[in-house]
């Protein structure tokens, strides 16, 4: 693409994480052109378009694409908004940007896949932990077997949120937020916990709400068995004083940490091989340091692997197929804390209450999540 031929980007929801896309398209001027903003609160667009010089600024979707015809838009709208937004913005033949939790349920993911059919656009989930550069070299550490195999894995997203927080109306519901901290919170960390260990096999889980007045769980923990035999345990919290992301990942050949709260660069990151042999001591540690790149896991990292994506025309790695073993994972939690049981990968299919639904269609105006 010459440069003369920059990409039409538009952002949906002129809200608080707006601002990561619209600084992350910034570092892009090259090859993208900031050219609209839309927000159901025009006041917010037109605020948002001044502080980044977007030229055009909408209230109505339908009105915005139709007029802009963007090549990418990004959606940064509450949640339960966010499937028939992603079909509107590929109907109009734009690819998605869209911030998680992507969709509800599993029908919605496939609702969007059947619409990356016939669009030829995809819609890409945001989950920037897995750009960062400590983290794709991990991954591809780990496939080409340098790690050897793969034994236990902790992921505890032990977070703080006040009360105040969940005065925005959409937050703490089923309805709007599409539930609690497993979906707005433990999903960054879930999803690159998943993302390196692959797919998961069995999961038994339990979900509480004991902190704030909400409807959704606060609290939530799981144990996972993963098709490669490994096993983890995973804590999800918003009701811890002292924050902390904490992945810890234990291989054959090191164990692997990573250490930060809402990002992580490579000095987050550490590689310990403890009372290994020597030889592989050595090579573990050699290999882990040939990394020479920093990025931080980050909407500007995610964004430009997008662009190149999109340069070669190329299915985006958080797409569809590329995020349904998250998806998935993510319905499975919900559905074995509410029904007691282990649930198993691929059980949930068409005709369960747990496909159609994230919270399996339980009370969503009691404690369903409390059982
Ligand atoms: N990736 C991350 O690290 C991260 C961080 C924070 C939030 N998020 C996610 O981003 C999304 C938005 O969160 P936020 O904190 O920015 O919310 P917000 O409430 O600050 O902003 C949302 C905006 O969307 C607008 N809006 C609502 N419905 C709309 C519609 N149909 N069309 C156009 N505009 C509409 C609202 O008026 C509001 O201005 C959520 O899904 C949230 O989970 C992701």
């Amino acid at each position: 693409m010459g440069a003369l031929q920059k990409r039409k980007v538009a952002i949906i929801g002129a809200g608080g994480v707006a601002n990561g896309h619209a600084n992350g398209y910034l570092e892009h001027q090259d090859k993208i052109d900031l050219s609209a903003v839309c927000d159901v609160a025009y006041e917010k667009a037109d605020e948002f378009a001044q502080r980044y010089a977007i030229p055009a600024v909408y209230a109505d979707v339908e009105d915005m694409l139709a007029e802009q015809k963007p090549d990418l838009v990004s959606i940064c709208t509450p949640p339960a908004t966010h499937t028939e937004l992603c079909i509107q913005c590929m109907e109009a033949g734009s690819w998605v940007l869209c911030e998680k939790p992507l969709c509800g349920s599993l029908a919605d993911l496939d609702q969007i896949v059947d619409s990356e059919k016939q669009t030829g656009c995809y819609t890409v989930s945001v989950f920037q932990w897995r750009f960062g550069s400590a983290a794709q070299h991990l991954k591809t550490m780990f496939d080409q077997g340098a790690l050897g195999k793969a034994f236990s894995g902790v992921c505890n997203t032990t977070w703080y949120r006040s009360e105040k927080y969940y005065q925005v109306p959409w937050r703490g519901t089923w309805k709007d937020e599409l539930g609690g901290v497993t979906m707005g919170q433990g999903i960054h960390l879930i999803d690159l916990f998943l993302w390196i260990f692959g797919d998961w096999s069995e999961i038994k889980a339990m979900t509480a709400t004991l902190a704030h007045d909400i409807e959704v769980e606060d609290v939530s923990a799981a144990l996972v068995r993963f098709r490669n035999n490994a096993v983890g345990t995973i804590l999800n919290s918003v009701a811890c004083p002292r924050q902390e992301t904490y992945l810890r990942l234990d291989f054959e050949r090191a164990t692997v940490e990573m250490n930060g709260l809402y990002r992580a660069s490579n000095e987050n990151w550490s590689v310990s091989t403890g009372e290994l042999d020597d030889e592989i001591c050595a090579e573990t540690s050699a290999r882990w340091q040939s990394l020479t790149s920093d990025v931080t896991g980050g909407h500007p990292s995610q964004i430009r692997s997008l662009l190149s994506d999109m340069d070669e025309g190329r299915r985006p790695t958080t797409t569809g197929p590329g995020i349904r073993n998250t998806l998935e994972f993510l319905s499975a939690l919900y559905k074995s804390a509410f029904t007691n049981e282990i649930v198993r990968a691929g059980s949930i299919v068409p005709g369960d209450p747990y496909y159609a639904a994230i919270h399996g269609g339980a009370d969503t105006e009691g404690k369903a999540c409390s059982r």
